[in-house]
C-alpha cells in the first residue's frame, strides 16, 4: 500500500489530503502537525477550519485511510510520498523583511525528513514557495541523505477557501514540476498516478521545477491583479458616474478577458495573495528586474488603496468624525463560507475606524470574538505562523465588541460597514435595522450586496463602491 504523510494539517494540508483519501482508498493517508490543538480538532466533531463539504469528507475516510496525528516522525519515517504543506509566512526581519517569504518551517520540516527517512522518498512541496526552494530543499536533503535517494516534486496547490472541497473534486488542473532526468520523471509519473484516480489526465500538468514554483506565484499575482484593475475602476467611476458593475459585465462579455474575479469590492484579503506578490517582488528585484517588481507592487498599493478609501469614506460622510460613534461591522472573514480571516480587509477598515475613535460592533457567522481581538491586535504578518508560535495573550482592543447576531451589531449604530459577502447580508430585515439605528443612518457596502435603491427608500444613506454615489457623498472627499 502506497503511503502518503502530510506535514502541515491547515487550510491547504487537510482538505487536500481528505480528498485524496477519499478518492485513493487503496492509499494510506496520514497528517501530521506540530501543533497538538490542531490535531486533536482534526480527530474531533469540531474541526479547525469551516469549508463546505468538509466534514463529509473527512468523516468517510477518517479511521479508514485517513489519519491526523502528532506524531511527525514515525510517519515520515515511514511514507513513500510526503507533501510539505507548512507556512511560508513573509518574514518580518533581517534580509527581505517585509517582502521575502520566510522559509524557516520548510527547512525545518526538511531537515526532520531528513533526519528519521530510512527509505527513498518523494517530497512534494504543497506549499508555496519561492521559485528555486526545490534546490534548496534538496540540498538540505542531499548533504544529509545516509544513502538514501529523494526526488523533489513542486505540486503548488491552486485551490480557493470556500469552495476548496470543489476545487479539489474537479481542479481545472493540477501541476507537478520535477527534474528532467529519469529519476525526476519517474517521481512525477508516482504523483501523476495518485491524481489520475480522480483527475482527468489532461488536467494534470507535468513541466520542470522552476516553472511549476513559478507559475502559482503567477497565477496569485494574476488573480490579485484583475480585483485591483476593477477596484481601481471603482474610483474612477465614483468620479464620473459610471456604475463598476455595469462596466465588469461589459468588460467581462469579452471573451478575451471574461468575467470572472472583476467583482469591485473593499479590497482582497486572504493568506496568500499579499504574501506571493511581495515573494514575487523580492525575487524580481534579487534577480535585478526592478521594473517588474514595480510593476506587481502596484495591485498591493491599489489594495491598500481600496481600503483606505472605504474608510475615508465612512469618516468623511459622517461628518468628518466617528469618534465615540458605533460602527456596526457585518462580515469579518475574508470572504464568505469561511472563517478565515487571514489579512481579511475588515482588519485595515477597522483598524482606521479604531484610528479615528469609532466603537465597533461586530458579528460575523463564522469569526469568533478570540479571533477578532487577536487579529485587531497582532502586528502585521504576525498572524502566519503556527498557533503555538504567535504572541500569547495579544491586548484587548476595548472599542471593539463581537456579538452573535446582526440585528445586535446594529442596534444603536450610526453606520453598517459590510466587509463580508456573506449571503445571509442580503436578506437582512434592514427596515428594522434602520429603526433601531441613530440617524441619519449610513450604510457603507464593501462587497456591493445590498440593493442601494431599495435601502435609500426605507431612508439610509447608502454608498457603495464604484457606484453613482447619493447627493449626500458626492461632495466629500474621499482621496486616501
Ligand atoms: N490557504 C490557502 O488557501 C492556500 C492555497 C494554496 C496554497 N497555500 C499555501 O500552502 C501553505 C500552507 O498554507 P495553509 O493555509 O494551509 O497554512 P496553515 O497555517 O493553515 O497550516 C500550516 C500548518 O503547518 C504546521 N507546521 C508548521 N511547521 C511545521 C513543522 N515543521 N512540522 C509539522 N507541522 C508544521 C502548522 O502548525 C500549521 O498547522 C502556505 O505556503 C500557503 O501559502 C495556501
Amino acid at each position: 500500500m502506497v503511503k502518503i504523510c502530510c506535514i502541515g494539517a491547515g487550510y491547504v494540508g487537510g482538505p487536500t489530503m481528505a480528498v485524496i483519501a477519499l478518492k485513493c482508498p487503496h492509499i494510506e493517508v496520514v497528517v501530521v502537525d506540530i501543533s497538538v490543538p490542531r490535531i486533536a480538532a482534526w480527530n474531533s466533531d469540531q474541526l479547525p477550519i469551516y469549508e463546505p463539504g468538509l466534514e463529509d469528507v473527512v468523516k468517510q475516510c477518517r479511521g479508514k485511510n485517513l489519519f491526523f496525528s502528532t506524531d511527525v516522525e514515525k510517519h515520515i519515517a515511514d511514507a513513500d510520498i510526503i507533501f510539505v504543506s507548512v507556512n511560508t509566512p513573509t518574514k518580518t526581519r533581517g534580509l527581505g523583511a517585509g517582502k521575502a517569504a520566510d522559509l524557516t518551517y520548510w527547512e525545518s520540516a526538511a531537515r526532520m525528513i531528513a533526519d528519521v527517512s530510512k527509505s527513498n522518498k518523494i517530497v512534494v512541496e504543497k506549499s508555496t514557495v519561492p521559485v528555486k526552494t526545490a534546490e534548496a530543499i534538496e540540498k538540505i536533503l542531499t548533504h544529509n541523505s545516509k544513502g538514501i535517494e529523494y526526488q523533489i516534486l513542486s505540486n503548488p496547490e491552486f485551490l480557493a477557501e470556500g469552495t476548496a472541497i470543489d476545487d479539489l473534486f474537479k481542479p481545472d488542473r493540477v501541476l507537478i514540476g520535477g527534474r528532467e532526468t529519469p529519476e525526476g520523471q519517474k517521481a512525477i509519473q508516482a504523483l501523476k498516478a495518485v491524481y489520475a484516480n480522480w483527475v482527468p489526465e489532461d488536467r494534470i500538468i507535468c513541466t520542470n521545477l522552476w516553472s511549476a514554483e513559478l507559475s502559482k506565484l503567477a497565477a496569485n499575482a494574476f488573480l490579485a491583479q484583475r480585483i485591483s484593475s476593477v477596484n481601481a475602476m471603482s474610483a474612477l467611476c465614483e468620479a464620473t458616474g459610471a456604475d463598476v458593475a455595469e462596466v465588469s459585465h461589459a468588460v467581462g462579455k469579452d471573451s478575451r478577458i471574461g468575467s470572472k474575479f472583476l467583482n469591485s469590492s473593499v479590497g482582497f484579503g486572504g493568506s496568500c495573495f499579499q504574501k506571493d506578490i511581495l515573494n514575487l517582488v523580492y525575487i524580481c528585484e534579487c534577480n535585478g528586474l526592478p521594473e517588474v517588481a514595480t510593476y506587481w507592487k502596484q495591485v498591493i498599493k491599489i489594495n491598500d488603496y481600496q481600503k483606505n478609501r472605504f474608510v475615508n469614506r465612512v469618516v468623511s460622510s459622517m461628518f468628518n468624525t466617528v469618534s465615540g460613534k458605533k460602527i456596526a461591522v457585518l462580515g469579518f472573514a475574508f470572504k464568505k463560507d469561511t472563517g478565515d480571516t487571514r489579512e481579511t480587509p475588515a482588519i485595515d477598515v477597522c483598524k482606521g475606524l479604531l484610528g479615528d475613535k469609532a466603537r465597533v460592533s461586530i458579528y460575523d457567522p463564522q469569526v469568533t470574538e478570540d479571533q477578532i481581538q487577536r487579529d485587531l491586535s497582532m502586528n502585521k504578518f504576525d498572524w502566519d505562523h503556527p498557533i503555538h508560535l504567535q504572541p500569547m495573550s495579544p491586548t484587548t482592543v476595548k472599542q471593539v465588541s463581537v456579538v452573535w447576531d446582526a440585528y445586535e451589531a446594529t442596534k444603536d449604530a450610526h453606520g453598517i460597514c459590510i466587509l463580508t459577502e456573506w449571503d445571509e447580508f442580503k436578506n437582512l430585515d434592514y427596515q428594522r435595522i434602520y429603526d433601531n439605528m441613530q440617524k441619519p443612518a449610513f450604510v457603507f457596502d464593501g462587497r456591493n450586496i445590498v440593493n442601494p435603491e431599495k435601502l435609500r427608500e426605507i431612508g439610509f444613506i447608502v454608498y457603495s463602491i464604484g457606484k453613482p454615489l447619493d447627493a449626500w457623498l458626492r461632495d466629500m472627499p474621499a482621496v486616501a
